[in-house]
């Protein structure tokens, strides 16, 4: 099946407000045509999300945020929620990634309860996975995958599904410059799908997208999201300059 590629920019605590609209300039003119090609999504922190929406507004590219609140509304400090996000233009939201999971003590039972919340609200997760180096190394990869999948996806409709997109980002490659092999990332990748065919059966699992997240840059996006069961990918470092994350897409879909 035919999965359109999804490349998303994960800025991480970088760019507030005037220095996403510098990038959203640089970027905009090159998004136009690429954005035929590739579904294309940039993820500014929180400050950032309304200066981008006005500017990407009847523009190809696909705003995110990059965490939500699990709860409605109320005494939560320094929590954002799902209505806000939804407010403010905001169509994805990134859920369960590493440095939720590791920095701030996020568990699969609320990561679950982040992509319900969100799905309820109309916003489409983007739902990170992905084993350390330890894991990886003592043989745990698939155990710590099908964990992650089956907590963080569990309660999900068939149509819920329809709007997630996995992204497969081991944490061994994220931000070190070390990137898994394509052989290595298309490996997990099956495997990915094979648990969410498990869990949603066949005809979900070959419709969902997977990203790639993990040191990817313009050098190696072209080498893996040529593998079968890549559909896209999850960008950091390379995602902060407009002409780096510009031809980091082009090569991805040349
Ligand atoms: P990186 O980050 O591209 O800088 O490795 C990817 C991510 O954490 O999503």
């Amino acid at each position: 099946m035919a999965r359109k590629l999804i490349i998303a920019a994960n800025w991480k605590m970088n760019k507030g407000p005037a220095e996403t609209a510098d990038f959203i300039a640089a970027f905009l003119p090159s998004a136009q045509a690429l954005a035929g090609e590739c579904d294309i999504v940039i993820a500014p922190p929180f400050v950032s999300i309304p200066s981008a929406s006005a500017l990407l507004a009847d523009s190809p590219v696909a705003l995110s945020a990059q965490n939500a609140s699990e709860q409605e509304k109320g005494a939560f400090t320094g929590e954002v929620s799902t209505a806000m996000l939804k407010e403010t233009g905001v169509h994805h939201v990134i859920l369960g990634h590493s440095e939720r999971r590791s920095i701030y003590g996020e568990g699969d039972q609320l990561i679950n309860a982040k992509v319900k919340k969100c799905l309820a609200a109309g916003l489409h997760p983007i739902f990170c996975i992905g084993e350390t180096l330890e894991e990886r190394e003592s043989g745990k990869l698939q155990e710590v995958l099908r964990r992650q999948v089956s907590g963080g996806l569990a309660g999900l409709s068939n149509a819920d599904m329809s709007t997630v997109v996995l992204a497969y980002e081991p944490v061994w490659a994220i931000g070190t410059g070390v990137t898994a092999t394509p052989e290595q990332a298309q490996e997990a990748h099956a495997f990915v799908r094979t648990l969410v065919g498990e869990q949603f059966g066949k005809e979900v699992a070959e419709a969902t997208r997977i990203q790639y997240g993990g040191s990817v840059k313009p050098s190696n996006s072209a080498d893996l999201m040529a593998r079968e069961d890549i559909d896209g990918a999850l960008v950091g470092g390379a995602s902060l300059e407009a002409e780096s994350f510009r031809d980091l897409i082009a090569n991805a879909v040349a």
